[in-house]
């Protein structure tokens, strides 16, 4: 996904869309430019790679105005270059877009017919074009832009700017998140709210269809249908919306170490004082439900994975799990009295939200997990669940992967209270459990020094495995996948039973194997596993308990030594080592840990 800011000020703009912009790197940095009107001249500057080399190019060549509007870009439609970049200017039209223009192919046919020239690939050069063809055509900033709007189809959050207008930005929302600022005699547009916090604690969020026409002393919105809208101005937390790496040498770092204490926020907000769990309102009963249909993308969709064991094991509720971008065109029959539950940490994911959609009308219940309340996730479900984990600014997800699969957890523990599947002792005894957790985290981060030593070796590896079992398994995805996302080395995951039946042929004395397998039930069978690879010279990393290491340590690789802890939340707690490896391996390696390489934070793309 890509972040645009825009802002309408009493100062010169450029270093303040510059700051902006900064706050919304995490959305997409393969490109940045911003564009300003000063005294009616509407001009840009844009530069490829990371937001720095246009703070570098606008020390050479400034650009002054006290309106604009800016982009920082994850490439969807042409390859990273200035060309491609964004602001995309056409005449005295100038605009920003995070999305997908579906139809911008059959809109350049048009403009072609019309003898107009493209010189980008992109879908926004299209927008761009179609409104300068409008005013072409004599109509004004506001129709020109309305009349293009009216012909996009796709997911998009878009700033107009024009030549001649020093006091208007106008912004249009369909799929992708947008909210208006407002400041004193000022006011401002942008992605989120991370983004304008430094200008304002007053925001109102634009709603689906929304179209904005924004002066410095007004704000005038339209809804799809064209209505006059009255939207709320929100006053946020700005401390909620901090964003800095409070003394780590990255976000990542310090959003692993932060996984105590949010995971202890998480916990408060569900958890009564008598232990019971509490959602908030409407709440739901499982007494209504039959089955549970989890789906989610990537460190989401293994948070959904993990939670199937605990929902069927626990609450004895049948689980299905789906990757978002196939659940909807598989066309699943959804059952009357489905509950459908959507995770998603940035709750803007393009492939979520289509499958949220798809529910719509045929589940019973549609639930989310989401770390942002305003979300588009959270705002079309019939119950959010916030995961209060904080801002998470790592483009590899941690604390909000811990804090998805302890509300999820806590949602199973009210499941079986509802079904009365599980004891009252028992359901004692997980809570407990989730409660001596930020507890048992805090011991695990210890290991941090075991950690680095391991991943120094594993640095050198070209292939790695991760294997485990039961709850373990979705636990070794996520391993495999944040090794994979920050270090760039291939890294894959399976479950120990599985590697007999033909990954096992992959295993040489070049090849580590991550086992992840605290001393439970299972157990056994896991060192069954690990020993037909050592069998095979591969190089066993055993993260374990004390027990374990005593039993199954001798001869492994390399080992990691975790608490004692109780079987169900094993993987939150056994999540530490996974991210804590990738981490440093990622280090080790040089590569650029919170803004890998071709990722994003939130893909609003399908
Ligand atoms: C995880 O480390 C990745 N950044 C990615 O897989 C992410 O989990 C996925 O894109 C889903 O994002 P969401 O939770 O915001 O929906």
């Amino acid at each position: 996904m890509c972040g645009i800011v825009g802002v309408l000020g009493n100062h010169e703009v450029a270093p303040i869309l510059v700051e902006a912009l900064k706050r919304l790197e995490y959305r997409g940095y393969d490109s940045a430019g911003i564009a300003t009107v000063n005294h009616g001249t509407l001009d840009r500057r844009r530069a490829v790679g990371k937001l720095v080399n246009l703070s570098d190019l606008l020390v050479h060549e400034p650009l002054a105005g006290k309106a604009g509007i800016g982009h920082t870009r994850w490439a969807t439609h042409g390859a990273p270059s200035v060309a491609n970049a964004h602001p995309h200017q056409a005449g005295p039209v100038a605009v920003v877009h995070n999305g997908i223009i579906e139809n911008f192919r059959e809109l350049r046919a048009e403009l072609a017919e019309a003898g107009i020239a493209f010189v980008t690939e992109t879908d926004t050069e299209t927008v761009a074009l179609m409104a300068q063809m409008y005013m072409d055509r004599g109509a004004d900033p506001v129709s020109a832009a309305n009349q293009t709007l009216d012909r996009l189809h796709g997911a998009f959050a878009l700033a107009f700017l024009f030549q001649g207008q020093d006091d208007l930005i106008i912004a249009a929302r369909k799929g992708s998140p947008l909210a208006i600022g407002h400041g004193d005699g000022e006011m401002f547009v942008g992605s989120d709210a991370i983004a304008l916090a430094p200008l304002t604690d007053r925001i109102t969020y634009l709603e689906e269809g929304d179209r904005a026409v924004v002066t410095r002393t007004s704000l005038e919105i339209h809804d799809a249908n064209g209505t006059l809208a009255n939207r709320a101005v929100k006053t946020i937390q700005i401390d909620a919306t901090r964003v800095d790496k409070g003394g780590h040498k990255h976000f990542m770092a310090k959003e692993i170490a932060e996984q105590p204490t949010v995971i202890g926020n998480a916990l408060a907000n569900y958890l009564t004082a008598e232990g019971h769990i509490a959602l908030p309102d409407p709440g739901v009963d499982f007494n209504d439900i039959d089955r549970l249909t989890l789906v989610a993308c990537g460190t989401a969709y293994y948070a959904c994975l993990t939670a199937k064991y605990w929902f069927e094991q626990i609450a004895r509720i049948p689980v299905e799990v789906d990757v978002a971008s196939e659940f909807r065109y598989r066309e699943p029959p959804i059952p009357d009295r489905t509950l459908a539950l959507f995770v998603s940490q940035s709750g803007e994911t393009a492939d979520t939200l289509a499958a949220l959609r798809y529910c719509e009308g045929k589940a019973a219940r549609i639930l989310s997990v989401v770390n942002v309340p305003e979300s588009s996730i959270a705002r079309e479900s019939d119950l959010a669940l916030p995961i209060h984990a904080g801002i998470e600014v790592g483009v590899a997800s941690t604390k909000a992967f811990t804090c998805q699969l302890t509300v999820l957890l806590m949602l199973a523990l009210k499941a079986a209270s509802d079904r009365g599947t599980l004891s009252a002792d028992a359901l004692a005894d997980h809570v407990s459990a989730l409660r001596g957790l930020p507890a048992l985290m805090s011991v695990a981060l210890e290991q941090n020094g075991a950690m680095q030593n391991t991943a120094r070796r594993l640095s050198e590896a070209r292939d790695v495995l991760f294997l485990g079992r039961g709850l373990m398994y979705p636990l070794a995805l996520e391993g495999a996948l944040k090794l994979k996302e920050i270090s760039y080395i291939h890294a894959e995951a399976y479950a120990s039973g599985e590697l007999k039946h033909g990954p096992i042929a992959l295993i040489d004395k070049h090849v580590p194997v991550v086992v992840m397998a605290p001393r439970d039930v299972l157990f056994e069978k896991t060192v069954s596993n690990m020993q037909e690879v050592m069998a095979r010279k591969g190089k066993v990393v055993l993260i374990s308990d004390s027990e374990g290491l005593k039993e199954a340590g001798e001869g492994v690789w390399a080992s990691i030594e975790m608490p004692q802890v109780h079987n169900a939340v094993a993987p939150i707690l056994y999540a530490l080592p996974a991210q804590l490896l990738a981490y440093h391996t990622a280090v080790a390696k040089g590569t650029d840990v919170d803004q890998p390489r071709n990722l994003a934070k939130s893909v609003t793309v399908e």
